[in-house]
């Protein structure tokens, strides 16, 4: 196993160019599942987490090729509805096959995903979804087992106590798709990673609107067809690379970037002082001034995206003064906060809340990386921190950040992989 080593201290200067969306090609890729025809989908980056995807489609029956950021997935062979407990638990999001295979084949087979390190990881609002369509559920062993004779639109409210739910939307936005009538979800999520999946139902001959908006309404249709589609750049990564920038002093353009679907992380980082100048698809990012810290809650989008919590607390741990993190969607998702506080910061953690005082510097220090977004706090940590910082268990990184140390050496990071 690899391990990523940094030498801190470098301001990052130059270019570099983001990604297709994780949280976009997953649930597109599910997508597939509901029409035998070929689809071609376009600009999906290389990941831990795309591979898995396409190991469920290939046990799911479906012929999958993928070679630089193109994947096509054929014509299925021997169908299969039995999502196997070996692969979804190794990826919580490859539950998003369960509306395409129930919508399918009236029948679907879903290892539950099971918790992980953010937080418990519950269903329920998938499953209150596809019973709404018509199906009849039931957990036996493990499995999410669903079976209806006939999936029937209906109207459903879809929020649940944390607020809207990114994959239950998606799910039954798939399963409403081939329902005989009309579907309202209402409490929708508004992700773009939504939205996104949306557009590709559409291009199969889907009736969708209001996507992107809390109301999504799906008028059903007999068949859905092949299409193509080139998935949207991926918004955390760019804001990630927005941090890089700015807790090592840098000036970098990340390039590849849709500025619309980071409204509340450039208000947040404007808030704090930071200068963001957007033109066609490209952002330069670095400090306006000295920093000031700022508060942050994290909520559904348009909120402040939990996935880029972690990374703005690596920031925030170098500004003078008290900030204040509280954690809306996952208030367990503070794995990060032991490990930053080894290289020297002061983070004080009460509940859902992160209480940062800012420090002078950070020290490099040898970390485990816990979960995605965490590894990813703890690189940029590493980035500014003075001296060396190993991170250990980078196949968590691996997950969702394409070529990440490739990219940061390329701004003139100095980072390498050692064998653990
Ligand atoms: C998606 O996960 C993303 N994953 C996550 O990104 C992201 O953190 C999350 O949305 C929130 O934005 C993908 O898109 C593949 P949710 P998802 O259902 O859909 C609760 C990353 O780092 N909830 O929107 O699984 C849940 O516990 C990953 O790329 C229920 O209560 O998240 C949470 O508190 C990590 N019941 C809140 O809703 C349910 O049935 C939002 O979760 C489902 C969820």
């Amino acid at each position: 196993m690899d391990k990523l080593v940094i030498e801190g201290g470098q301001r990052l200067k130059g270019g570099v160019s983001v990604s297709g969306s994780k949280n976009s090609t997953l649930p597109i890729l599910a997508a597939t599942l509901l029409t035998d025809d070929s689809c071609l989908i376009k600009g999906v980056p290389s990941l831990r987490d795309i591979n898995t995807m396409l190991k469920i489609l290939r046990s799911l029956g479906k012929g999958v090729e993928y070679d630089k950021g193109r994947v096509i997935v054929g014509a299925s062979g021997n169908k299969n509805y039995v999502a196997d407990y070996r692969l979804v638990s190794t990826m919580r999001a490859s539950f998003c096959v369960l509306g395409p295979l129930l919508a399918r084949f009236k029948k679907a087979k879903v290892s539950l995903p099971g918790g992980c390190v953010i937080g418990i990881r519950p269903v329920d609002l998938h499953i209150k979804g596809i019973k709404a369509l018509g199906a009849d559920v039931n957990i036996e062993s493990g499995y999410v087992v669903a079976k209806a004779r006939k999936l029937k639109g209906n109207h459903m409210y879809l929020g649940g106590v944390y607020g809207s739910s990114v994959l239950a939307t998606d799910n039954v936005m798939m399963a409403a798709t081939l329902a005989h009538g009309k579907t309202v979800i209402e409490s929708a999520a508004c992700e773009p990673e939504v939205a996104d999946l949306a557009e590709f139902l559409i291009k199969m001959g889907a009736k969708i609107k209001g996507h992107g908006t809390p109301i999504i309404e799906i008028e059903g249709v007999k068949h859905l067809h092949g299409a193509e589609y080139t998935v949207i750049p991926d918004r955390i990564e760019a804001g990630t690379f927005m941090i890089a920038s700015l807790i090592t002093g840098g000036d970098i353009v990340i390039k590849n970037i849709l500025p619309q679907h980071l409204g509340a992380v450039i208000d947040k980082l404007d808030e704090a002082g930071v200068s963001l100048i957007g033109n066609n698809g490209s952002m330069r990012v670095r400090p306006k001034r000295r920093l000031k810290p700022v508060n942050v809650n994290t909520l559904p989008y348009p909120g402040f995206p939990t996935d880029m919590q972690a990374q703005i607390m690596s920031l925030m741990c170098l500004v003078p003064g008290i900030s204040v993190i509280t954690e809306k969607i996952y208030p367990d998702r503070f794995m990060h906060v032991a490990e930053l506080n080894r290289m020297g910061a002061r983070i004080q953690r009460e509940g859902p809340h992160a209480i940062i005082e800012g420090v002078k510097g950070l020290s490099g220090a040898p970390v485990m990386a816990s979960d995605l977004r965490a590894s990813a706090s703890l690189v940029l940590a590493g980035l500014a921190a003075r001296g060396k910082t190993s991170i250990s268990r980078i196949y968590h990184l691996e997950r969702g950040y394409e070529n990440l140390d490739k990219k940061l050496e390329a701004l003139g990071a100095r980072i390498w992989r050692e064998k653990e």
